[in-house]
């Protein structure tokens, strides 16, 4: 990694992308040595049907004795959420401070306007399915109040892995589905949007270690299957502008890009 970091991170064509699809792939950018970290300390909360070195044991479901409900480590069928590791600063530095994506969010939100992270969400794994039948696909949009998602790659992620997976430009819809610019309460348009647009063409966003995926608050997406033999590992994090508590209940506003970067403002759409 560079020592230092271009304050404009995303070319001009970066954020049209963004600005027109909702979402952005930006690789390599990550900590090698973080991620190896990352990817060693999983195993310190696995169930003890699973081995690390033995890739057979990473099929799902998780067996129903070895489920857990507890938040900070939850197992259940082919999602296993390790959070108790979320806040310890190294993963902090591993996502959002990691200095091309602070800059990026800056670029992004604002200089100096960033909610200042105490955690990430924590490692968020799909085991493989095997020969389990998978469900179809279908979008949803999240509901709790933040600007914009980054999904981190801690280990090679294959087409068909889990990845996350986008509704591109569906950010454009969606954004108005709501009755407020970042709560959760869905206005009459939200389901019949959600059918329409989730039956239309989605985009698997798969990668490597240290890729990391950028995703519009109001995209449709969904946790894809995992069709592959690997274990799908994720970080997530949420970036949020300061003043997120006093926007979060206005309307959404006539120009969806009000609260952003004057920078992001002035792209044109694709
Ligand atoms: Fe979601």
């Amino acid at each position: 990694m560079p020592d230092t970091v271009s304050k404009s991170p995303l070319s001009q064509q970066e954020l049209a992308f963004f600005k027109t699809h909702g979402y952005l792939i930006l690789r390599q950018i990550l900590d090698p040595a973080l991620l190896a970290r990352a990817r060693a300390r999983l195993w310190d909360a696995a169930p003890t049907s699973m081995h690390r070195d033995d890739p057979s044991s990473w099929v799902g479901p998780i067996p129903t004795d070895q489920e857990s409900e507890e938040r900070d480590n939850h197992r259940r069928g082919f999602r296993w959420q390790y959070r108790q590791i979320g806040d310890e600063p190294w993963m902090v530095q591993m996502l959002p401070k990691n200095p091309t994506v602070w800059a990026l969010a800056e670029q992004l939100l604002g200089e100096g306007r960033l909610v200042e992270p105490s955690g990430v969400r924590g490692i968020y794994c799909t085991l493989p399915y095997g020969d389990h039948a998978t469900t179809a696909n279908g979008c949803h949009v999240d509901a709790h109040p933040f600007h914009f998602g980054a999904v981190a790659y801690i280990d090679d992620v294959e087409p068909g892995g889990g990845g996350f997976r986008v509704w591109p430009g569906s950010h454009r819809t969606f954004y108005y589905d709501f009755q407020t610019a970042y709560q959760r309460e869905p206005n009459d348009q939200y389901e019949p949007d959600k059918a329409r647009i989730g039956a239309g063409p989605s985009v698997d966003c798969y990668g490597r270690a240290g890729d990391v995926v950028l995703w519009h608050h109001r995209i449709g997406h969904m946790a894809s299957h995992n069709t592959t033999r690997r274990i799908r590992q994720a970080v997530l994090y949420d970036f949020r502008k300061d003043d997120w508590e006093t926007t979060q209940s206005d309307p959404p506003a006539q120009d969806m890009w009000q609260d952003w970067s004057d920078e992001i403002r002035s792209v044109q759409l694709l």
